[in-house]
């Protein structure tokens, strides 16, 4: 096949993918079902508005300058089933206590993106799975098709698009009410990580900087600032994000903004290329590209500079500061070998780029008993090693991507609570990739914190 160059780059469209190869899309039989599904989201509200996602790039440029650090995290897979107020509010208490922690030790502003409120396409390694000799296809998110081992649930269903609109719309609008409404109140969620270090083994390792943040909370309400008075206390901009898999639907909510003649995909502030479908001339490549929303790319441990140069030519031409999130996934054993030739490129070639480093989607391993799980260890293994790495090559670690979950499961070994491979069965609920819970992800959110606090110290000594 010849290879793909960027002269052969024709005008972009919302549907210029379509003459795309798409990897990992369902294979829908009922054409004519798909085609309505796509003209009824053609014709619905766009579930974020481009206000928020400018807001969204705003803050994103802060993180590419160092003066801001990007948390983002949530499901690996939402679900239909297990779609309810408390699954919502659990994991968004988690990601902003986590933020709190953060936002202390590295003394500037963390911008907060869920997974969340869209999350439901899944690529997968394998099309179909195996049991006891019967072969389906696999299971692709909900909003594709049903997880149950069944011919009829494992049918892709475009219907389900509507669904995963409607829940997305749903879970949007509780999250906005519950970042607005009073319950993001800082105070509120320091006294919760105060309630986790009690309740946790370890806590004591933890209790300085807690009470620490407990000080500069007290030493604000003595200069004024307080819930009552100041909305900074009491709010936080939350943003969503997925991964653009579904490119139908993805298309069926880009809108152009009159304004500014740019095309928006409204159906998350912020959309990412996976691993699987990053083929440079491929169709979830070709859409991204094209879209005004702040992107990511998902980078596993077989990229080199080269591919990554070419890709930051399709995806990031204009080189703006926070259109690009390079989310590195390389495993806690490659991450030294694979990411400083990248860092080295794109410092070379001076390239704008956010460095994301998510632990999880290459630290996965299968248990004796066939639980997929992920050590608490190997995660933070992989995270100190992406902090050692960018303060040895002198850019910036400038973000954070994990499955997390603010719900008590039993599904990455490890931690202060010391989950073993015989606790996986107790609480494993995860619809795909094991999740850290709350406790391991606010035990995370304190070590990440103090390999922060060391960068930032050795970045401006006098601060
Ligand atoms: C994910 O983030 O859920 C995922 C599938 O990641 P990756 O594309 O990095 O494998
Ligand atoms: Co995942």
């Amino acid at each position: 096949m010849p290879e793909f160059t960027q002269q052969d780059q024709l005008p972009w469209t919302c549907s210029s993918w379509r003459h795309r190869p798409a990897t990992q899309m369902p294979d829908y039989g009922d054409t004519v079902a798909l085609a309505e599904v796509e003209t009824r989201l053609a014709h619905s509200l766009p579930l974020v508005f481009i206000g928020e996602i400018n807001n969204l790039k705003k803050n994103l440029t802060e993180v590419a300058a160092g003066r801001a650090f990007l948390l983002q995290g949530g499901d690996c897979a939402e679900s239909f089933a297990d779609f309810n107020e408390c699954t919502i509010t659990d994991t968004f208490r988690v990601l902003l206590q986590m933020a709190v922690i953060l936002t202390f030790a590295a003394a500037c502003p963390v911008v907060k993106v869920g997974r969340m409120a869209g999350q439901f396409a899944k690529p997968r390694s394998a099309p179909v799975e195996t049991r006891d000799g019967v072969t389906l296809p696999s299971y692709r998110g909900d909003i594709i098709n049903g997880l149950d081992f069944t011919s009829e649930a494992r049918q892709p269903d475009p219907r389900r698009q509507l669904r995963a609109y409607s829940q997305s719309a749903a879970t949007l609008n509780l999250l906005r009410a519950l970042a607005q409404g009073g319950f993001a109140d800082l105070r509120r969620v320091q006294q919760w990580n105060l309630d986790f270090l009690r309740a946790n083994p370890q806590g004591a390792r933890y209790r300085d900087l807690a009470g620490r943040i407990n000080e500069s909370l007290a030493f604000m309400r003595a200069c004024g600032l307080d819930a009552a008075t100041d909305p900074q206390v009491r709010q936080v901009p939350f943003y969503t994000s997925h991964e653009a898999l579904l490119l139908g639907y993805e298309q069926a909510l880009t809108r152009c903004d009159p304004l500014s003649g740019q095309w928006y995909d409204g159906s998350a502030h912020f959309l990412w290329i996976g691993e699987r479908t990053r083929q440079l001339d491929g169709a979830h490549v070709e859409f991204l590209r094209g879209i005004a929303n702040p992107i990511g790319v998902k980078l596993g441990p077989t990229v080199g500079p080269d591919t990554l140069l070419r890709l930051l030519d399709v995806l990031n031409p204009a080189n703006q500061p926070g259109r690009l999130t390079l989310i590195i996934r390389m495993g806690a054993e490659r991450i030294e070998t694979v990411l400083p030739p990248l860092i080295r490129v794109v410092q070379r070639e001076g390239r704008q780029v956010i460095w994301s480093c998510d632990p999880m989607h290459s630290n996965t391993l299968e248990t004796s008993a066939g639980y997929k799980t992920r050590p608490f260890a190997r995660i933070l293994d992989e995270v100190r090693r992406f902090f050692a790495i960018h303060c040895a090559e002198g850019s910036i670690p400038g973000a954070m991507h994990f499955e997390l979950t603010g719900e008590d499961v039993t599904e990455c070994l490890g931690g202060a609570q010391d989950i073993t491979e015989q606790h996986l069965a107790d609480r494993y609920r995860t619809q795909c990739d094991p999740r850290l819970n709350a406790s391991q992800s606010l035990e995370l959110a304190f070590l990440i914190a103090e390999m922060l606090k060391d960068y930032r110290r050795d970045q401006h000594p006098l601060d």
